[in-house]
């Protein structure tokens, strides 16, 4: 219970800060917000930004048989019939008769009771689609219905022979794709873990059946390396659930899940799909989505390993492992006996990578075309307003892992302090050699 209780006062502390300092908050915070929905601001942006393009650099452009795809949020509507999505994409929910509150049955603690009031009057569960719906064009009828998707892969599935042909592929190969994702959830919680519009990054790889476990191995190894390696989550804070129930398609399914301070939650699935989705969307387009095999001279539907994971629930799991609050040596950095917020980002998804701090205004001359000559190789920040003491926190607070500090000696020394965010260091050095010197800290 202890653990929780900090668990959750480090998650209020976690939600605050983000608030604070424009990573992410409320939408529509002035009309009362609305559940499930979050804006990410200045910091925020520039997170995702980060861990999208590590992601899209990892999966994408290091690899030679992985093509990019950007397909439109709405798709036909019998793309979502094919896929299960109109028949089969829901929640189990039952209502509390007397507070009037719905939440998903799995998620009840005591199956019966009302996890709001207490009461111990539930409905029956019921389907609840989690689809999202609207209308193209004018009339807001049946006809005109049309789904927001609630995934990312189904326009890979129904693209497979265009980009296929247009990146001259052939099996195996993989089409990945960032993008926008609805669902209405029942119950929107834990922050931006489950939201109603997030985005996820997705891979499919069509592959040949008898080669597909030796895939699922592939993509499951280089997406813990991923993790651990490219955004540095120790491992330790990771770990891997195997699905025991599986679709009657798949040979696998796992997910990545993150200890979250709420628990462990997940942040990414990858599924073995075999044939289901290429031949219901056959079935439901009446066009061919086999494949020819020219080597082995079979025409057959690929199979599909499935990469998936949610770019908000990355982000959310990279703030709750950088956030730190310690006593760092605080009296030399010109503050007393504070508690030091600080966010031990990895550099290479860090809002800012690196701030130029003049230690007076007087210094502005020789601080301004340093910080736009950084800010042309690393994201830079110019802060010259505060005590310096007071810009460290600041910079602490949004994960910042170097400030270089322009003083009056560099008038004369030409070299600056460069601090260390971790290791709260402070080295001196010469302005001829600091571009090297952080890119080399920077992108290590
Ligand atoms: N195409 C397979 C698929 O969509 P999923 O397990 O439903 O699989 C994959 O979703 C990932 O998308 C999850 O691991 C999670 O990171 C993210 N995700 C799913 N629902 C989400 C939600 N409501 N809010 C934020 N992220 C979500």
């Amino acid at each position: 219970m202890a653990e929780q209780d900090n668990g959750q006062d480090r998650m209020e502390k976690i939600v605050s800060l983000c608030k604070r300092r424009g990573l992410m908050f409320q939408s529509s915070e002035i009309y009362g917000g609305l559940n499930g929905f979050w804006d990410y601001g200045p910091a925020g942006v520039t997170l995702r930004r980060a861990v999208e393009q590590a992601w899209w650099t990892f999966m994408v452009e290091d690899r030679d048989n992985v093509e990019g795809l950007d397909s439109t949020i709405i798709c036909h509507p019998r793309v979502w019939k094919a896929s299960g999505h109109l028949d089969k994409f829901s929640d189990l929910m039952v209502d509390c008769v007397d507070c009037k509150r719905r939440f998903r049955e799995d998620q009840l603690e005591s199956p019966g009771v009302c996890p709001a009031c207490g009461s111990k009057k539930l409905t029956e569960p019921r389907e609840f689609n989690l689809m999202m719906k609207t209308f193209v064009g004018p009339v807001f009828d049946e006809e005109h219905v049309a789904w927001l998707r609630a995934e990312t892969c189904q326009p890979i599935f129904v693209d497979f022979n265009q980009v296929r042909i247009a990146a001259r592929q052939k099996l195996p190969f993989g089409i990945a794709q960032i993008g926008k994702a609805f669902r209405n959830e029942i119950n929107p919680r834990f922050f931006t873990f489950r939201s109603r519009e997030f985005v996820q990054m997705e891979m499919e790889f069509f592959c040949r059946d008898d080669e597909s476990m030796q895939w699922f191995d592939f993509w499951k190894d280089a997406r813990w390396e991923f993790y651990t390696k490219v955004l540095r989550i120790p491992e330790p804070r990771l770990k891997i659930h195997w699905h025991e129930k599986l679709a009657h398609y798949a040979k696998a399914a796992l997910d990545i899940e993150f200890e979250f301070p709420f628990g462990w939650g997940e942040i990414e699935g990858v599924h073995h799909r075999g044939t289901w989705d290429m031949s219901r969307h056959e079935e439901f387009s009446a066009q061919d989505m086999k494949y020819f095999d020219q080597e082995r001279n079979e025409r057959y539907y690929p199979t599909v390993v499935e990469t998936s994971c949610g770019l908000d629930r990355i982000c959310l799991a990279l703030l709750c492992n950088a956030y730190d609050e310690d006593m760092a040596d605080t009296k030399k950095e010109g503050k007393d006996e504070d508690v030091r917020v600080v966010l031990h980002l990895p550099p290479l998804v860090a809002p800012v990578q690196v701030a130029v701090l003049p230690l007076s205004k007087k210094l502005e001359e020789k601080a301004d075309p340093l910080f736009r000559a950084l800010r042309r190789r690393f994201r830079t920040a110019y802060d010259v307003t505060g005590s310096i003491g007071k810009r460290y926190r600041r910079q602490d607070e949004l994960g910042t892992p170097f400030c270089v500090t322009v003083d009056f000696d560099t008038l004369s020394d030409h070299a600056v302090t460069v601090r260390n965010r971790d290791a709260m260091t402070q080295e001196r050095v010469g302005l001829d050699r600091l571009e090297t010197y952080l890119d080399g800290l920077v992108h290590a």
